[in-house]
């Protein structure tokens, strides 16, 4: 695909998901800002794609979100894609009734309103320029909902809101927002294997393609979605 000329932000960009989507883009010709809490991580992230720019940043901290597409309207002059991939879901895993509301309220701040500073802060550009692609990251947790992921599984469900009605608000303006919903994505491709029909994990890099389709012209047809990577998922 061809992103030559395009700027993008890529959150959680450090390693996962995040790291191969940045990776795709950049290899099709995207200059890259990615975004992660990890600094360490994000120095390593960044020798492995040539190009790229990083910000360490807390994406459920508004100013820094704010100071991060500055800085990447600084060095790039606009960002015309958001790939809102910063989330948080292996910490406090465990049944509702168990659960506190200091873990709830921690997702809620990286997985939705991370997500919403981020999209807040480019869209005025976007929309000015008529140019935009915003790709949020969900879960199929956030369509079936998944045991002793109650928070989380929610905080994905309000990210499909969030993405179906932002689109409908945006569209004609020449500004896509669509969600890509992982089921088992890994790096190990063994593991999960009674997951999914297809009998394995998905990799991050399929994962990451169907992100990269979204943000890409290719895509100029398709708002409001929720493209599900999931290998045919047996488990709900
Ligand atoms: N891997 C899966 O199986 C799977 C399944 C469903 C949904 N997802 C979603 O896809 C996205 C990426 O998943 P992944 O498996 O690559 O995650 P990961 O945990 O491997 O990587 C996430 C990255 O986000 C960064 N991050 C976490 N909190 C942050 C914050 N507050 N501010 C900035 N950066 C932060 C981390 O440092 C890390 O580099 C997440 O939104 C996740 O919920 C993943």
């Amino acid at each position: 695909m061809n992103f030559s000329g395009k700027c993008a932000i890529v959150t959680g960009a450090a390693r996962g998901i995040g790291y191969a989507a940045a990776r795709l883009l950049a290899e099709d010709g995207a200059r890259v800002l990615l975004v992660d809490l990890n600094a360490e991580g994000l120095e390593t992230a960044r020798q492995g794609i040539p190009g790229a720019r990083v910000f360490a940043c807390d994406v459920a901290d508004e100013d820094a979100v704010n100071r991060a597409v500055q800085y990447a309207v600084e060095k790039c002059g606009k960002v015309d894609i958001l790939i809102n991939n910063a989330g948080i879901y292996r910490c406090d895993v465990g049944l509702f009734e168990t659960s506190s509301s200091a873990a709830w309220k921690k997702k809620i701040d990286v997985n939705i309103l991370g997500t919403m500073y981020f999209t807040r802060a480019v869209l005025d550009g976007m929309l000015s320029r008529s140019y935009g692609r915003i790709v949020n990251l969900s879960s199929v947790a956030g369509i079936y909902g998944i045991v002793k992921m109650t928070d989380y599984s929610m905080t994905k469900a309000a990210v499909l809101g969030f993405t179906k009605a932002l689109a409908k608000e945006v569209t004609g303006r020449g500004v896509t927002v669509n969600a890509v919903s992982p089921g088992s994505i890994d790096d190990d491709p063994a593991r999960m294997p009674n997951h999914s029909f297809m009998g394995r994990a998905g990799s991050f890099e399929e994962c990451a393609r169907v992100i990269r389709f979204l943000a890409s012209d290719e895509a100029s047809y398709v708002s409001g979605q929720n493209y599900v990577v999931d290998g045919c998922r047996k488990l709900m």
